[in-house]
């Protein structure tokens, strides 16, 4: 019995793609059509520059194997998506030969790597978290309790002197202390047993009380605001407080990275079927995924990969609490916060949170 051969392809959970010689698509089966969104009918015959985009990596490696007859790979791309999420993929690409051994095409073989790498990633960010908790917690409790004794006695001394320069040191002790005091507070959030108080939250109302906030702050640059909230949203069973500290932190971000010159915070709403990756809540669950975006200078590559470490921080002032914290409470909530930037682009915070429906 010969199988019908295109019915085995579409069973392989892998993306295989067939280009002619000319580079034109032969056969994609349904795995390589879901990656890239598109369908057997559409997809064949058409060069492959012309499904992927011209400059796409995977594209040239198709191309690259052509010319050269010698095979190659290509691995973690991520694959963007008009319709659905992005997805990571490795690619193999081999070369194709004919009876005479020219080169008569090429099979890309692609292997859809998003969830193990979404795993991964969560898998890093929680141990960071959890590692720095147990530090920040001991540390706190340690600095907190003989601040107030400093503080009460730098209130005696300077309400006993007589003498102007001791009467400013003893100011200048209070306010140290109470500056070290809140820095103490902002640590506590990742001490064990902060909990979230979930009650059914607004999403939109939510994100307008942060734009509120921002606008209310006088030093902000003229910023313009495009909000692209899904109204068919519901409520979610969320604590709102925290929500709202964790989205003006990445409102601020984007604000501040766009500098004086100001530029467009978009903050974009919908929701997605995707399964959540998480272990305090089972199975599937429809997901809110909020963004932020800014038209800022984006963050080169080093700089991204520092981003998970709490106090990091490239600005002048800055604590580099804000993303930790707000990774935190997204934690906190089961769901996860993710940072995509184009240098010379601008940024874009994506926060998904399990849509948990206030019933
Ligand atoms: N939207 C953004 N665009 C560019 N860089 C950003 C953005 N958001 C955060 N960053 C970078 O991340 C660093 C840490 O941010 P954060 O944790 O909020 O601390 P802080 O704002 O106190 O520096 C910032 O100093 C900045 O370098
Ligand atoms: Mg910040």
């Amino acid at each position: 019995m010969v199988r019908d051969l295109s019915g085995v392809l579409d069973a392989v959970l892998a993306g295989i793609l067939v280009l002619d010689e000319e580079g034109r698509i032969e056969l994609a089966n349904s795995a390589a059509c879901r990656i890239f969104e598109t369908s057997a009918e559409s997809a064949c015959g058409l060069p492959v520059e012309r499904l992927l985009g011209p400059d796409h990596a995977i594209a040239k490696l198709a191309l690259g194997v052509l010319a050269s007859g010698r095979a190659a790979v290509d691995s973690e791309r991520r694959v963007e998506r008009r319709r659905a999420d992005a997805v990571v993929v490795d690619t193999s690409a081999s070369p194709l030969f004919d009876d005479d051994q020219g080169i008569s095409g090429v099979v890309l073989f692609l292997r859809d790597r998003t969830i193990q790498k979404q795993l991964e990633e969560l898998v890093v960010e929680r141990e960071r978290l959890s590692a720095f908790g147990h530090i920040a917690a001991g540390i706190a409790h340690e600095v907190k309790n003989p601040l107030g004794g400093i503080r009460g006695a730098a209130e005696i001394l300077g309400a006993r002197t007589e003498d102007g320069r001791m009467q400013e040191a003893a100011k200048l002790v209070v306010r140290e202390v109470d500056r070290i005091a809140a820095l103490v507070d902002e640590l506590m959030v990742f001490a064990r047993g902060d909990e979230v108080h979930l009650a059914p939250v607004n999403i939109h109302r939510v994100l307008d009380h942060v734009l509120e906030l921002l606008r209310m702050d006088a030093s902000a640059p003229a910023v313009r605001v495009d909000r692209v909230f899904d109204p068919s949203i519901p409520e979610l069973l969320a604590d709102d407080r925290r929500l709202t500290q964790v989205f003006l932190n990445l409102a601020q971000n984007a604000v501040q990275a766009m500098g004086p010159e100001g530029g467009t915070l978009t903050i974009r709403t919908r929701m997605s079927l995707a399964h959540l990756l998480s272990t305090e809540v089972e199975g599937s669950v429809p997901l809110l995924r909020v963004t932020v975006a800014d038209t800022g200078p984006g963050i080169a590559p080093d700089v991204l990969a520092e981003l998970a470490t709490p106090f990091f921080t490239t600005r002048a002032g800055g604590t580099g609490l804000g993303l930790a914290v707000s990774r935190h409470w997204v934690a906190r909530h089961g769901g996860s916060l993710r940072i995509e930037s184009t240098p010379g682009e601008g940024t874009a915070v994506q926060v998904a949170l399990p849509l948990r429906r206030a019933s």
